[in-house]
């Protein structure tokens, strides 16, 4: 019998965040393989299975388990996306926005470095992008202003890490979102808004987009990079070709499957199947 778990965040109570997984069972089961969905606990260390799909991005769990089993994604990858300042500093020589990383600030009396504000107005200038290196859906992205609203972001994140980023001004309210299993763009689509921030939780929009062979290679170059067995990258379009916004380890492909008709959660499985049992699935 052919087994896997696919693992869940342990307290998560988001009945959406049920669909990936279950999606993922489902053309697994079609492939031979039984994989059980179960939320992270002590107990998952103990599982029997010849593979993890891990949904969670409990880092500690994931590195634990991944000494018993093959992980898709790696604990290294999954801690490496989850952090934007990690996935910037791993992905050196890529063409990116430029960007400079807070600096760790454990006193909450203190103000905030003018080094720091100082070096990011003078590299980045206005409108700068303001991200917490931990964040999704858009959420923990802003937008400051002026020196005014740089100063009152910073002060507001000041004790958790975060990073300045050039706004690429040609790119605002508009993105594309490339999904890779195992390092090939399986789809892609173009997401607009009038927000300056493009994610559909936000209310963007998406639409079917055919990659370029620039996408398919910086792609590809992305996930090799960082050891990615699935992942989704959000790619901004700069003056001088695409730049590699960030990328997410854990996508959720419910979207993107609406939107280009691709059915995700069958390539996953599939290149899954290969990769472990070695050889490709009989259907
Ligand atoms: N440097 C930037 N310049 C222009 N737009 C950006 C920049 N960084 C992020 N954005 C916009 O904000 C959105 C959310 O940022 P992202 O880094 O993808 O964080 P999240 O993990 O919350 O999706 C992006 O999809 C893009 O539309
Ligand atoms: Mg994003």
């Amino acid at each position: 019998m052919k087994r896997a778990i696919i693992v869940i965040n342990a307290y998560t109570k988001r009945g959406s965040e049920l669909n990936q997984p279950r999606r993922l069972q489902e053309e697994l089961a079609s492939l031979g393989v039984e994989a059980e969905i179960v939320r992270n606990s002590p107990a998952v260390l103990r599982a029997e299975a010849d593979f993890a799909i891990y949904l969670d991005k409990d880092k500690y769990a994931a590195r634990a388990l991944e000494r018993r089993m093959r992980m898709f994604n790696s604990a290294a990858a999954i801690e490496t996306c989850d952090d934007k300042m990690l996935t910037h500093l791993a992905l050196a020589g890529f063409p990116m926005p430029e960007t400079i990383s807070s600096l760790l600030c454990y006193t909450p009396e203190a103000a905030t470095s003018a080094d720091l504000l100082g070096e990011a107005e003078a590299r980045l200038g206005y409108p700068m992008i303001v991200k917490e290196n931990f964040g999704s859906l858009g959420a923990q992205v802003y937008l400051a202003e002026d020196r005014r609203e740089l100063e009152e972001l910073s002060e507001r994140l000041k004790l958790r890490p975060y990073l300045y980023q050039k706004f690429i001004a040609e790119s605002r309210g508009r993105d594309v979102r490339a999904i890779c299993v195992g390092g090939d763009v399986v789809c892609a689509m173009k997401r607009t808004s009038p927000d300056f921030r493009s994610n559909l939780s936000l209310g963007g929009k998406g639409e079917i987009f055919e990659p370029t062979e620039e996408i398919r290679s910086l792609c590809a170059r992305v996930c090799a990079a960082i050891g990615l067995d699935y992942c989704g990258i959000d790619l901004l379009f700069g003056k001088e070709g695409m730049l590699v916004c960030e990328v997410n380890s854990n996508a959720f492909f419910g979207g993107i499957e609406a939107v280009t008709g691709v059915n995700v959660a069958a390539t996953y499985a599939r290149y899954i199947f290969h990769e472990v049992y070695g050889s490709a699935p009989r259907k």
